[in-house]
């Protein structure tokens, strides 16, 4: 018998796209190993929860220019309780459960092919960088998006205080271990901790954002706190959350979707309408807290003029949306 399983960021069935299936749970675990699977959907809608206050005077920060939107913010209430975060369960409805994550103290480890490995703390490593306010597009590859205010820093700021190698190639970023305090991470099946990857070329665009707070106040837990990526040129599986590790690498990260679904999800992620998930289209998204309208999904999600220049040259160019 099969028995079919969904994941949580994935649009029901009853929902707009009609080429939505269900992931099976002999597929997964065949890619797994073999491993015993049940599926534990936390149910309803979590209340409010306060935001972390890590480095709370850096806010308001100067919002920079450069990045601003056409289209409306979503609603801070909506974007704070509409989220993915399978380390505290599979449904979007997470933000009580994620509140058991202690973020303070927080150390981020630098290794990896750097002048000098080292353990910082989040609080004195945000200190060191230059904060500032970015309107975002958020697209998730599930065919829903955001718009969202991020305050942080730029990874390039991150890379340059790093010192990588000139042979590293690949950035991976790393999310905590922690099963005791996030209940996802006892689901053995997944293969935890979540990790992704950028190349080094990505890493260094001006886009690639350490996102450590959102409205204006701290970012709270179930985005990420206390620092995520933003790479809002790609789909939003890609931004990694509550970052412990950052390893400059030769190697190419194998993220954690590509781990469990490598025929769906692949490394580069970059958004693109043309190129329909294998299950849905990504012709067009929903506009989260709109009611369900929906917009025209653009090519690298509308940021064509920072990262396009980064893929002219490379082969197999339609790979680079998978
Ligand atoms: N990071 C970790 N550690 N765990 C996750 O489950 N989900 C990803 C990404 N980062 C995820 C993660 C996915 S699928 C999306 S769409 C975005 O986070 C969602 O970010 P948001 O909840 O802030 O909208």
């Amino acid at each position: 018998m099969l028995i079919k399983i969904r994941r949580g960021w994935e649009i029901p069935e009853s929902q707009a796209t009609p080429e939505s299936a269900f992931f099976n749970r002999r597929s997964l675990l065949a890619g797994l190993g073999g491993a015993a699977l049940a599926a534990a959907l936390p149910a309803g809608r979590a209340r409010a929860a306060a935001p972390a206050d890590m480095a709370a005077d850096l806010y308001p920060a100067k919002r920079n220019p450069q990045f601003t939107l056409e289209r409306d913010l979503t609603d801070e209430k909506v974007a704070t309780h509409y989220n993915n975060f399978y380390e505290f369960g599979s449904s979007k409805y997470v933000s009580d459960a994620a509140q058991k994550l202690t973020i303070q103290p927080w150390q981020v480890k630098i290794d990896g092919m750097v002048e000098k490995e080292m353990t910082v703390d989040a609080e004195d490593l945000i200190r060191k960088m230059p904060v500032e306010e970015r309107l975002y597009r958020h697209r998730c590859v599930e065919a829903w998006s955001m718009a969202v205010p991020w305050t942080g820093f730029p990874l390039k700021a991150l890379v340059d205080y790093a010192k990588p190698a000139s042979g590293a190639t690949y950035l991976q970023m790393q999310t905590f271990q922690k099963p005791e305090e996030a209940p996802g991470q006892r689901q053995f099946w997944y293969p935890w901790p979540y990790i992704e990857g950028l190349t080094m070329a990505e890493a260094h665009n001006d886009l690639a954002f350490i996102a450590i707070g959102v409205y204006g106040k701290p970012i709270p837990k179930q985005m990420g706190a206390p620092l995520r990526l933003a790479t809002p040129w790609k789909y939003g599986f890609k931004s990694v959350k509550s970052i412990v590790k950052f390893t400059f690498t030769d190697k190419r990260p194998k993220n954690f979707w590509q781990t469990i679904g490598p025929d769906e999800y692949g490394f580069w992620a970059n958004v693109n309408p043309a190129v329909p998930h294998p299950r849905w289209s990504q012709a067009s998204e929903e506009l989260i807290g709109t009611g369900g309208k929906r917009v025209p999904t653009q090519i690298y999600n509308g940021y064509g003029e920072f990262v396009a220049d980064l893929y002219k040259d490379m082969p197999k160019q339609e790979r680079l949306f998978m």
